[in-house]
């Protein structure tokens, strides 16, 4: 089935089927970028690193590396229209570059079966925060209570590795049910229905009486805070959220149909991104200062002030656990994203079902997963670099993995690749065009390769 002596590329076929329409593709790539990075950990990592001037650099990242990033990768998917490894190997070959660059493909599987290997393990917990709510365990508790709730779960290992094999193995049967089918029917609803609830718990922080607090923590900046690592951290939030830098992205270009605008599609993708972020800070910081939390408390600072928020709340018990499940599905249809490039691999290399590959793939990150399960409880004391087993592997694929493709996704698209070739994906050579060019080419390798080297030496692996 795969033509091996493709030529243009509109005359190549993905092996997987292809979205049904551009809303579809929308859809998914939103599900893919809005999930645990959003409402989880782009919270408490703005909280580690100070705030305001943390958040202001993050979103300099979005715009100026995020975007050409996620064109690049997108693009480089759609003419390539196979997984990451394939794509970058064959468009090596054929841009007159080398079929090494089929590492960058490599770098990438594997990124996404890390990032799985823990964003599974935060994601049970959220599942579990499901049952929590709707037990009504939250209903009028201290911030004390909620936060002893939290540690004892997670301390649990056998209770937390129970719901991380029952998030898997969904992830593993949506997968397996292909593109059409599996992908698309996940996310139509969850991303509106997320932001709609988000919307109401605002209205609660802004009476919580720290609203002011929580947005001056946010938006002021103070940047003598700033240290090379939290810019480091940053730019690594900005390819995490985005699921960037690690072939999600291209692999699901790799389903674009031909005529649709990747430039479009990438703007509405990276507004509604950052959007549901920015949500987040504000109502999970008023939160914070409303209780005399700590922002800088870490994972579980989510998992504190939401259900403080929704235990003092008339009809808590409904909207936590509406908020949960909703949560839920949104960690999900990220959790697909990051296991699509390896399935997808492992599909096309060793013509293997995709039922056969997504088990595969799903075991092997399972069993990786352990990790991070034992962070929170029996190796909690096991420090090394950044911190435990999950912070570590948080580190080296959000700040370096990723960043690292990403450098490697532009400089392919806008060196590598002729001029007609991205021109003939990016809609003509119009202003957008060059705006795209000018940011993959210079701007955004750049900038990631100075965060890079400014950070060697001064990487602070405290993780603070
Ligand atoms: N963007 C997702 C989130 O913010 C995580 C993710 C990263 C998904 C990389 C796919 C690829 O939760």
């Amino acid at each position: 089935m795969l033509n091996e002596e493709a030529g243009a590329s509109s005359q190549r076929k993905s092996l997987h089927g292809n979205w049904t329409s551009r809303l579809a593709f929308i859809l998914a790539v939103t599900g893919s970028a809005v999930g645990l990075g959003n409402i989880w950990k782009f919270p408490y990592i703005a909280g580690q690193n100070g705030g305001g001037a943390f958040v202001i650099v993050y979103l300099f990242c979005v715009v100026l590396i995020g975007m050409p990033v996620m064109m690049s990768e997108i693009l480089i998917g759609r003419r390539g229209r196979r997984n990451p490894i394939a794509t970058m190997k064959l468009l090596g070959e054929e841009e007159g570059g080398s079929g090494h660059w089929q590492l960058v493909g490599g770098m990438g599987v594997l990124a996404g079966v890390l990032i799985l290997s823990y964003y599974g393990v935060i994601a049970a917990w959220v599942v579990a925060y499901v049952q929590k709510s709707f037990s009504g365990v939250f209903a009028g508790a201290s911030a004390g209570e909620v936060q002893a709730i939290f540690d004892s779960f997670t301390g649990d290992w056998i209770a937390v590795t129970g719901v991380f094999t029952l998030f898997m193995a969904t992830t593993v049967w949506v997968v397996a049910r292909g593109v059409e089918r599996g992908l698309e029917a996940a996310v139509r609803f969850m991303v509106p229905a997320l932001l709609l609830l988000l919307l109401a718990l605002l209205g609660y922080s802004i009476n919580s009486g720290s609203f002011g607090a929580g947005v001056a923590f946010m938006f002021t900046p103070d940047f003598s805070a700033l240290t090379w690592n939290s810019i480091l951290v940053a730019m690594g939030q900005a390819f995490f959220t985005l699921s960037i830098g690690m072939g999600a992205v291209m692999a699901y270009g790799a389903y674009l149909p031909q005529e649709t605008s990747i430039t479009s599609a990438t703007s509405a993708v990276v507004v509604a991104d950052t959007g549901i972020a920015i949500l987040a800070g504000m109502v999970i910081f008023p939160l914070v200062f409303a209780n005399g939390l700590d922002p800088a408390s870490g994972p579980g600072l989510v998992f504190v002030t939401l259900p403080l928020a929704f235990g003092q709340m008339t009809g808590g018990v409904v909207f936590s656990s509406i908020f949960f499940v909703l949560l839920a599905f949104a960690a999900w249809t990220s959790a697909i994203a990051l296991m699509e490039p390896a399935v997808a691999w492992v599909v096309e290399k060793f013509h293997e079902s995709r039922a056969r590959a997504a088990i595969l793939v799903g075991g092997i990150t399972w069993i990786l997963g352990f990790g991070t399960v034992f962070s929170f409880n029996l190796l909690a004391d096991v420090k090394f670099l950044s911190g435990t087993i999950f912070s570590n592997v948080d580190y080296i694929t959000s700040n370096i993995m990723l960043p690292l493709g990403g450098l490697l996704i532009t400089v392919f698209a806008g060196w590598v690749m002729c001029r007609n070739s991205t021109a003939e994906e990016l809609g003509g050579a119009g202003a957008s065009y060059r705006a795209w060019r000018l940011l993959a080419r210079f701007i955004a390798p750049i900038a990631i390769l100075f965060v890079f080297l400014s950070a060697i030496g001064v990487i602070d692996l405290t993780g603070k």
